[in-house]
């Protein structure tokens, strides 16, 4: 095939003058031709997407992975277009390709970016061997409402661990150069807060005060953007009255003006034309006209810019000056791609998809984000020395498609390995191993197969239930009002609880859930979202105590419902409950006066604490946390916190733990959280070892955005805290002062 294009460089050009260079030799035609992303169909596409090619009508195609078709597409790009110009070939690749890293909420809970980076470098490999160069994640939503389906494929609710996470991803994907092979664009997605749809329902409208927004939602979009995130994905939702895709203030305002933000941007599935449903456009050519004013530079699917465009310029409004300037925001990716110096993919070039790395990879995210949330008596891990039989109970002991999660267009279900084989593996010849599936599905309802489930846990030693939502319910357009276990997984539970035998839960789900109501009817309970290819490996791990869990909770867990929003970072109030404050509804005197003397914020049927808090799993290792300290009690503007803490693993086995660092700024121009997130350390310790952790926080990572929109670290009180989770009470106070130092003074 031939490299050869008209645009091919001399060699001594930047790519923004190979990006004029190349513009200037553009008609209007071509130029739009390039903000026009067409679907792939299968087969067909060749047939369906030739001619528009070779007219310089699309700059980008989605959904195609058949490699000989994505070399066949580029060829007639690059050889019979009029200027050669090389296609964008997206996908999505949310959490691997062929071999599937645990969901993102599932990779947030390992609280280690660099498995992040790692498995995202996996998932490039191997959907760059397919001709895809630009993948659309990481989702990087914060969101506080499980009830929303999408929840599964973003990293929780804090925008600290977000934004690290959102990093390590992009850099996975990226690679240190973009025209490396097995390197892929990213796209920062859903520019902006998608994840506050009202009452989690997907696709609905978000309300969000601008301090809402800039504190929090688009925290993550700017750390993306620093790392240099190549594109970015306008959100369906409504954002204030305006839907994301026809929105200035975020995409002109925040993103170009104040951001600087060089990439692209392009629109979410036909929301262009969506505008009209919304109701802020009238046809086609007006939803053109909205969405390219407000900043998307490419449209995904609905064609109203190669359809309107040409003449909304001729016509003087849309200046051609503007599509310029949005093309070359895509030009210079294709570049950046090395797609100018060569657009086909030779397979061979790549490591071969599911290798034993690619794998193992895989393996270990899966083991760090399961967490531990309950462990009575100690019973984990099980040592197979002491038992005889086992009993295998539950609709995803065995599903290896389910466990991959939502969004595995590529993945390869045939290399899951179930926590069934896993463990059928590693018992076999020394324990029992009896499976009775149960449920069908999660969603079954009581039949006589309990029977069986109770008998086969009634002959054991142990009973292990495999719970959970399947893949299914979870994801785009995949909410749920009731986040409880689905069916009468419940029911089950209580089943074998009365059997009397040790019960330990298992639970895969795209989301947290509710688990009140079987929580106390377990002796231990692990939750492992949906874990991937290599589940089961790390599920039985970690039962039987190769390695203990370390995840942490990366979005807390109400006990019901009607606790949505509960999050951690939240505001004091006025009136903050306290343990001393709260009534139950059953104890209500039905007789006492109204009053609001002494009344808290609480519910009346929940109180006021989630059944896990954010950041919480516990370990088979027994960490101590001791000596906190802060090394001055006075920051300067301009300077670090040093804060530190002694970690002691006095447990029986080597184990993980995540060192967690919040802090509170006290009084503030606006009000600020009761704590917010600002450091996390993975640390290994080996039984009896003790270890110094130490963070360092700048001045600059306290700043917030004050009632004027203004970003400022305000000189103040603050409280610090260490610890294992959110509800850690282990604090120090220090002062950010504005002194001057004598290299500082004019
Ligand atoms: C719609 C989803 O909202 C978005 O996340 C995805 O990337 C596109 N469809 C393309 O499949």
């Amino acid at each position: 095939m031939s490299h050869a294009s008209p645009t091919t460089p001399a060699p001594e050009q930047t790519v923004d003058q190979r990006v004029a260079d190349l513009l200037g030799r553009m008609t209007l035609i071509e130029k739009i031709g390039q903000m026009n992303q067409l679907n792939s169909d299968g087969p067909a596409v060749l047939d369906q997407l030739r001619h528009p090619i070779q007219a310089g009508h699309v700059g980008s195609v989605l959904n195609e992975v058949d490699v000989v078709l994505v070399n066949e597409l580029q060829r007639i790009a690059v050889e019979e277009s009029r200027l050669g110009i090389p296609l964008l070939i997206g996908r999505d690749v949310i959490h691997g390709f062929n071999t599937v890293m645990p969901i993102p909420l599932g990779q947030a809970a390992t609280w280690n970016p660099a498995i992040v980076r790692e498995g995202a470098r996996v998932a490039a490999l191997e959907a760059a061997s397919s001709g895809v160069n630009w993948t659309f994640a990481p989702m990087m939503d914060l969101t506080r409402d499980p009830r929303w389906g999408r929840i599964a494929e973003g990293f929780g609710e804090d925008a600290h661990l977000a934004s690290e996470m959102a990093v390590a991803m992009v850099r996975g994907f990226q690679g240190n150069n973009l025209a490396d092979a097995g390197s892929i664009a990213a796209c920062a997605k859903h520019f902006a807060a998608y994840g506050a749809v009202e009452s989690g329902r997907d696709y609905a409208t978000t309300n969000i005060s601008e301090y809402e927004l800039r504190n929090y939602y688009l925290r993550p979009f700017k750390a993306a953007i620093d790392a240099g995130v190549s594109t970015l994905m306008a959100s369906f939702s409504d954002v204030n009255g305006v839907p994301a895709t026809g929105n200035e203030f975020l995409m002109r305002k925040v993103l170009r003006e104040e951001w600087a933000f060089e990439g692209f941007v392009v629109s979410d599935w036909d929301s262009v034309r969506q505008l009209i449903i919304h109701g802020l456009s009238e046809d086609d050519r007006d939803a053109a006209l909205a969405a390219v004013t407000a900043g998307v530079n490419m449209e995904m699917v609905g064609q109203s810019y190669i359809h309107h465009l040409p003449a909304l310029v001729e016509e003087g409004l849309v200046a051609e000056a503007m599509i310029d300037e949005l093309v070359a925001s895509i030009l210079r990716v294709k570049f950046q791609l090395g797609l100018f110096e060569n657009a086909y993919t030779n397979p061979s070039d790549l490591p071969p998809a599911g290798n034993p790395q690619a794998l193992d990879t895989v393996r270990q995210a899966a083991l760090q984000s399961v967490v531990l949330l309950k462990n009575e008596g100690r019973l984990l891990p099980l040592s197979p020395d002491k038992l005889n039989s086992v009993a295998l109970i539950g609709p995803l002991a065995d599903a290896p498609y389910e466990q991959l999660g939502t969004w595995i267009f590529d993945g390869n279900a045939q290399w899951s390995v179930t926590p069934r084989r896993a463990l059928e593996e590693r018992l076999d010849g020394q324990v029992e191993v009896h499976y009775v599936r149960a449920m069908d599905t999660s969603r079954s309802r009581v039949s006589p197969t309990f029977d069986d489930a109770v008998r086969a846990a009634s002959e054991a030693d142990v009973a292990i239930l495999f719970l959970g939502e399947e893949s299914i319910l979870s994801g785009e357009a995949h909410s749920r009002a009731n986040i409880d276990l689905p069916g009468d997984q419940a029911e089950l539970v209580r089943r074998i609880r009365a059997t009397g035998r040790p019960v330990i839960a298992v639970i895969q789900a795209g989301r947290a859930l509710t688990l009140t109501n079987i929580v106390d009817e377990v002796d231990a309970l692990l939750f492992a979202w949906h874990p991937g290819t290599m589940g089961g490996p790390a599920i039985a791990d970690l039962l039987l105590g190769v390695d203990s869990p370390s995840g942490k909770l990366p979005v807390t867990f109400p006990r019901m419902v009607g606790q949505i929003p509960i999050y951690y970072n939240q505001k004091n109030t006025g009136k903050p409950p306290s343990h001393d404050t709260i009534v139950h509804i059953d104890d209500i005197d039905p007789f006492a006066p109204q009053t609001s003397l002494g009344m808290t914020a609480f519910h009346l049927d929940a109180g006021y604490t989630p059944l896990f808090p954010f950041g919480f799993g516990l370990s088979y290792g027994e960490f101590h946390y001791d000596n906190m300290r802060v090394a001055t009690p006075e920051v300067p503007l301009g300077e670090s916190l040093r804060a530190s803490v002694e970690l002691t693993n006095r447990g029986a086995v080597a184990a993980e733990e995540v060192v967690q660092l919040y802090v509170r700024d006290l009084v503030g121009n606006v009000t600020r959280p009761i704590k917010e997130l600002k450091g996390f350390r993975r640390v290994r310790l080996a039984p009896g070892e003790t270890t110094v952790v130490e963070f360092v926080v700048h001045t600059d990572e306290l700043a917030f955005y004050d009632r004027h929109m203004r970003r400022v670290t305000e000189p103040g009180k603050f409280h610090v805290w260490i610890g294992g989770d959110s509800d850690t009470q282990l604090r120090a106070d220090f002062r950010v002062v504005d002194i001057l130092t004598d290299d500082q003074k004019p």
